[in-house]
């Protein structure tokens, strides 16, 4: 279980927050999706739970472990995080790309070239195909793909997905989502996804953290939020989807 208490940051010393007072509880096994609009603190929030970005207040737990105690190098080998933007090396091919971390901690070439392959496959990329390419020579979700399989190359219980499947169209994307809920399924991976999809959100989420202005305005699952939504934001953030849902219900019951 991921714990965030209290949690706050300030990149001006206090004058204002750009995360402010989140407190979250991720258990095993669920997808959390952090959904808000751009520059609500969605990525700092991730970004201080492997600590690329250190908190000014504020403690987060990992399996009962303060994350602030432990080696940022080491916690952060131990977390799959996949990039807002996916950052792949462009001059690495795939399978080096995929296996980068199992590099730096001295796996050797023989356990690296089989699990890259693995990797592939599990993202749906023939390895015989796709192993040996380069960055550039994939498509965008291709390459949305081969971020998933990097963030779970060292096998980590956790995964942060930044916006994964920002910028795709909507059939790569649907494809994509199913992967995740498979990976949830059937590997059992606890995953905190940030989107400002609302679809992407009820799609995948367990539960949604509405973040607004630094701070969470809403956590629950989305027939609670959809049903209660807590402030005036959660519910005009969901007017419209909660139409288009009932109309896509309705529709389907009518063809039944
Ligand atoms: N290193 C930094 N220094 C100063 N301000 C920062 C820094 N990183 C982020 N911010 C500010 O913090 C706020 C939250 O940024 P953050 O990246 O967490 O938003 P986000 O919710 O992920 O947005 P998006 O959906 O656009 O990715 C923004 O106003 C941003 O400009
Ligand atoms: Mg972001």
């Amino acid at each position: 279980m991921i714990t965030l208490k209290h949690l706050s940051k300030s990149f001006d010393n206090g004058q204002s927050y750009v995360v402010n007072d989140v407190s979250l509880e991720i258990a095993r096994g669920e997808i959390l999706v952090l959904l808000g609009s751009s520059g609500s603190g969605k990525t700092t929030t991730m970004k201080m739970i492997n600590r690329l970005v250190e908190p000014t207040s504020g403690d987060i737990t990992i399996d009962g472990k303060p994350i602030l105690e432990q080696n940022p190098v080491q916690l952060r080998r131990s977390i799959g995080y996949v990039f807002q933007g996916i950052g792949l090396f462009p001059h690495m091919t795939l399978a080096q790309n995929i296996t980068v971390v199992m590099k730096l901690m001295k796996a050797p070439r023989d356990a690296r070239d089989a699990r890259a392959r693995e990797l592939l496959d599990l993202v749906n990329l023939p390895p015989d195909q796709f192993a040996e390419r380069y960055p550039h020579e994939l498509s965008g979700g291709q390459r949305q793909r081969v971020g998933v399989a990097r963030a779970l190359a060292t096998d980590p219980d956790y995964l942060l997905m930044d916006e994964p499947f920002g910028a795709l169209d909507a059939i790569t994307r649907d494809e994509l989502q199913e992967e995740i809920l498979r990976l949830n399924k059937e590997l059992h991976k606890t995953i905190v996804f940030v989107t400002h999809d609302l679809f992407e959100a009820l799609r995948l989420g367990d539960r949604i953290a509405i973040m607004h202005e630094g701070r969470v305005e809403q956590v629950g699952c989305k027939d609670d939020i959809l049903s209660h939504p807590a402030t005036d934001f959660v519910q005009d953030l969901f007017a419209k989807p909660a139409e288009q849902l009932r109309y896509l219900t309705d529709n389907a019951t009518d063809t039944d």
